[in-house]
């Protein structure tokens, strides 16, 4: 398996993980599309029970095309280990559940992926797990908040959908010393934008369904740390069965080659819409870690090489004009999800919170003019003509 020590970011993802003369001379790596692996003879059962064989068993426990993904992607974060999931909601679930215990405590960000904080307050709950909301970038709330059976601290940066950002050195200066994990779901930042492991952080978790697969055509997850953590995660893994599929790792294998071509472009396309954005008359504010404006914006410019594509902005909190709005775009595309090649647009309050009451989700700050725009690899020009014409038709 090709690791690319010492090279290039690109050279990594294009080269990292892959078998360099496979056995049919492909430059690809084969989609080894089966559910289970077969033995010549007994030895090579003995082998494999004994540990001795650096083979194949069943799919469920890992198959060569994951395997090579899974190399790249660990290539790429800088990780010692990478263990891929059939989603991130997967690599996220089965990460918890390995590493807690019942008469343990997390603690997480209120602003991170709502699936990630409906798991973590009520799903680990049913097993004595106890879980404390903080508010994101309050240090001096994370430090109170914890506890002496605290095991994990979960975070996200850039969050969803106000791309709050973490100060990781602050933060890990509260945890230095404590025996508690933290993990941080660096899905809006990528591998490119943002080096967690390096500031210390334990465990790093991507949802590949975003800017890593890029395509907006798989689900995937990926867990990248330490061996000796993402082991059990690993094992753990076996029991729940969220494995990737070979079809998919190879998307994924492929999708990865282009990295970081298309986040350059995702980076320069989300800085020059914020730009214009901000000085559009029917747009109230807009939220982009690139802008100065933005909150954050000092820690996102020591802590980033680049903001990514996704930019929020509010118009005014009238759903009738939103909903106008975007019915209204030509080629931007309303859905959720972010990361691809294709412009997706999202109204937070009408999809992902429309079972949230109004109440509670306005005190979330998911307004009814808030929208979030995560912006493809098209020319910008174009992008910026579309939401314009649709603005200020509605
Ligand atoms: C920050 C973040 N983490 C995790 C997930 C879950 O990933 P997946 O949809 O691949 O399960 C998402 C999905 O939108 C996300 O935005």
């Amino acid at each position: 398996m090709q690791e690319c020590k010492g090279m290039g970011f690109s050279t990594k993802a294009v080269h990292a993980g892959e078998i360099r003369y496979n056995e049919y001379g492909s430059i690809t790596t084969p989609i080894v599309q089966t559910s289970t692996f077969i033995f010549k003879n007994i030895a090579e059962i003995q082998q494999l029970a004994e540990g001795k064989a650096g083979r194949f068993e069943y799919g469920r426990y890992g198959h060569p095309t994951q395997l090579a993904a899974e190399g790249k992607l660990a290539a790429i974060e800088g990780a010692e280990d990478a263990v891929l999931f059939s989603s991130g909601m997967s690599a996220i679930t089965t990460s918890m559940f390995a590493l807690l215990k019942a008469g343990d405590h997390i603690i997480i960000t209120d602003d991170a992926y709502k699936r990630t904080l409906d798991f973590s307050k009520t799903c680990l709950d049913r097993f004595d797990i106890e879980c404390t909301v903080v508010k994101m970038c309050d240090y001096e709330a994370i430090e109170r908040a914890i506890k002496p059976n605290t095991r994990i601290f979960f975070s996200e940066s850039p969050t969803n959908p106000y791309l709050n950002i973490m100060d990781l050195e602050r933060l890990m200066k509260i945890f230095k010393g404590r025996d508690i994990l933290v993990i941080s779901d660096s899905t809006f930042a990528t591998p490119y934008n943002q080096r967690p492991l390096e500031y210390g952080v334990h465990i790093v978790i991507h949802s590949c369904t975003k800017y890593l697969g890029g395509h907006n055509d798989l689900l995937s997850g990926v867990v990248l740390s330490k061996k000796e953590l993402t082991d059990p995660i690993r094992e753990y893994l076996k029991i729940t069965g969220g494995v990737i599929d070979p079809h998919s790792s190879y998307l994924l294998i492929r999708g990865l080659k282009t990295f970081e071509l298309r986040i350059k472009r995702h980076n320069a396309n989300g800085q020059k819409i914020a730009e214009y954005l901000e000085k559009h008359p029917k747009v109230e504010r807009v939220y982009y870690p690139g802008l100065p404006s933005h909150p954050h914006y000092d820690v996102a410019k020591s802590q980033m090489a680049g903001f990514g594509g996704v930019v929020t902005f509010k118009v005014r909190d009238d759903v009738e004009y939103v909903l106008k709005f975007l019915s209204r775009l030509k080629f931007v595309n309303i859905g959720p999800s972010l990361g691809g090649v294709e412009s997706l647009i999202t109204h937070p309050a009408s999809v992902s919170y429309y079972s949230v009451p109004r109440q509670e989700r306005i005190a979330l700050g998911i307004t009814d003019g808030l929208i979030r725009l995560a912006v493809g690899v098209e020319n910008a020009r174009d992008i910026i003509n579309d939401i314009d014409q649709a603005l200020r038709f509605a």
